[in-house]
């Protein structure tokens, strides 16, 4: 099968969260099993000098006013993946991330920015003869790839079979009427069945009506986002389309993420000397200057700072934890609130409390391998992939039971790995932050939950096969 694969994100080029791991990833596990897979992303400042020498370019014309939109052809020297990347000078070159400027403010022409990835998306999936290369299926992530569908579907030409995964419905890529002309989308597609959305019109709901088939990434996100609570408006929308909505969970890569093999750690380990891991947790702590006794646990966060994924209630409950000499490590960047949160934290308990914001990607591996147990007191989490690298390095993760985290950690059961609660609120997490202290106090249980979370296998491998699944199905339709 050909599979044209449009993304954002894609690391190892480029990352702002789980989103650039997974288009990073599955596109690969698919070309393992044989198919024939491109990606498409723009070529975002600094983004050439990561892949390999450009093989072939082809010039798409200025259909939006703000110069040529050149493709060029070329692959990530990692894993040999062919991907194309959209550059266009006026529109991906800046000094800042992806979506979002040095202070954190959405780029105001975002729309733009992601209409023309779109329109160069939909271009390609439709004139195979462009790049010698027809696709089957065509694949879109989140919002800033879904504008696709509207173009395919306001062409009204042959049809391919378009899917559309979502990845975090929060973002919805809603934007002002008044803006909607710059993305040469036809004003027919601007009813309540299309892509308008509360006055607005918006790139995933355009996704999300146009697709043949929607995914999210996990079962129970599935089935939340058909409640008011989790759906962020697109409930209603979603629930008349149930019979083409289902949930595949992420994998993972653990060519990247398996101590046995992971070079960005200082020791490595597996099942069989496990001891090792507790010379990652003081090479952690000295590396932190924290107090190095390591008969006490130390737990840890790795994530975006924001209103998802409840790290407010972890400044709440921690004060009363440290006090019975648990330690706190925190990685993130976001919110500028949480961030002076945590670090207030840490100026009140200096060698108990370390905090690094920004974002390091071989700093995330020491953390993961070091610590003892995870924080994710996430309010929705459509997947989530750091408690699946958690239960690699037998670090057990502390979850709120909601979307991927309660299909992939379990507390009670057969094979229990971790510790999960149910409401988003302070007494909850503490309580279960108190029972995961207690197995780590009493040693017995807390090996047992080690064992099983590093023995959780969840690699793409498996998954793959329901992503072909769900590809030939749409293509025997
Ligand atoms: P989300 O996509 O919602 O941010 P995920 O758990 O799916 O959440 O993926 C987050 C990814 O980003 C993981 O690979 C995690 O290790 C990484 N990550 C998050 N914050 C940071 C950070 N500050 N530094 C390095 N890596 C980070
Ligand atoms: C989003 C979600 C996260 C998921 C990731 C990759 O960013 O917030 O839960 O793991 O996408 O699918």
């Amino acid at each position: 099968m050909k599979i044209l694969f449009a993304a954002s994100e894609i690391y190892p080029l480029i990352k702002t969260g789980g989103l650039a791991d997974v288009a990073g990833a599955l596109p690969v596990a698919l070309r393992k099993k044989g198919h024939d897979v491109k990606l498409i992303m723009p070529a975002y400042q600094g983004i050439l000098e990561k892949v390999a020498p450009i093989q072939k370019s082809i010039n798409l014309g200025n259909p939006f006013g703000v110069g040529d939109l050149l493709l060029l052809e070329t692959h990530i020297p990692e894993n040999d993946t062919p991907i194309w990347l959209l550059q266009c000078q006026a529109l991906y070159e800046r000094e800042d991330g992806p979506y979002v400027d040095k202070n954190g403010i959405d780029f105001p022409d975002n729309h733009l920015r992601f209409a023309a990835l779109s329109w160069a998306t939909a271009t390609l999936a439709l004139h195979g003869e462009l790049m010698d290369w027809q696709a089957d299926v065509l694949h879109l992530n989140d919002w800033q790839t879904g504008f696709a569908a509207a173009y395919l579907e306001s062409w009204k030409t042959a049809h391919i079979p378009i899917v559309t995964t979502v990845h975090n419905l929060r973002y919805n890529g809603s934007f002002d009427m008044d803006q909607f002309a710059d993305t040469l989308l036809s004003p027919e597609l601007l009813s309540m069945h299309g892509m308008e959305f509360y006055g607005r019109f918006s790139g995933l709901k355009a996704g999300l009506v146009y697709a043949d088939a929607i995914t999210t990434v996990s079962p129970t996100y599935a089935q939340e986002i058909l409640t008011p609570e989790y759906g962020d408006g697109l409930d209603g929308t979603l629930r008349a389309m149930t019979e083409k909505l289902s949930g595949i969970l992420n994998g993972v890569d653990y060519e990247q993420w398996s101590p046995e093999i992971d070079s960005l750690i200082p020791h490595k380990y597996n099942l069989e000397t496990l001891s090792q891991k507790c010379e990652n947790k003081l090479a952690l702590l000295q590396e932190n200057g924290l107090s190095e006794d390591l008969s006490k646990p130390v737990f840890g966060v790795v994530s975006r700072l924001t209103e998802q994924k409840g790290l407010d209630l972890v400044l709440n409950v921690m004060p009363a934890l440290l006090e019975k000499g648990a330690r706190l490590v925190v990685l993130g960047s976001g919110d500028k609130d949480l961030e002076s949160g945590y670090l207030t934290l840490q100026k009140s308990y200096p060698d108990q409390v370390s905090v690094r914001i920004g974002y390091f990607e071989d700093y995330s591996h020491r953390l993961q391998a070091g610590i003892d147990a995870l924080l994710i007191p996430s309010r929705f989490e459509p997947c989530g992939l750091t408690q699946l690298y958690a239960l690699k390095y037998g670090t057990l993760p502390v979850v709120r039971q909601t979307g991927g985290l309660a299909d992939t950690v379990f507390e009670e059961g057969k094979k229990p790995n971790g510790y999960v609660f149910k409401e988003a609120d302070t007494a909850d997490l503490s309580a279960a932050m108190e029972r995961c202290m207690d197995d780590f106090y009493d040693g017995t249980r807390w090996q047992e939950r080690q064992m099983n979370a590093m023995q959780y296998d969840h690699s793409w491998e498996a998954v793959t096969d329901q992503w072909i699944n769900l590809y030939q199905s749409l293509l025997n339709k």
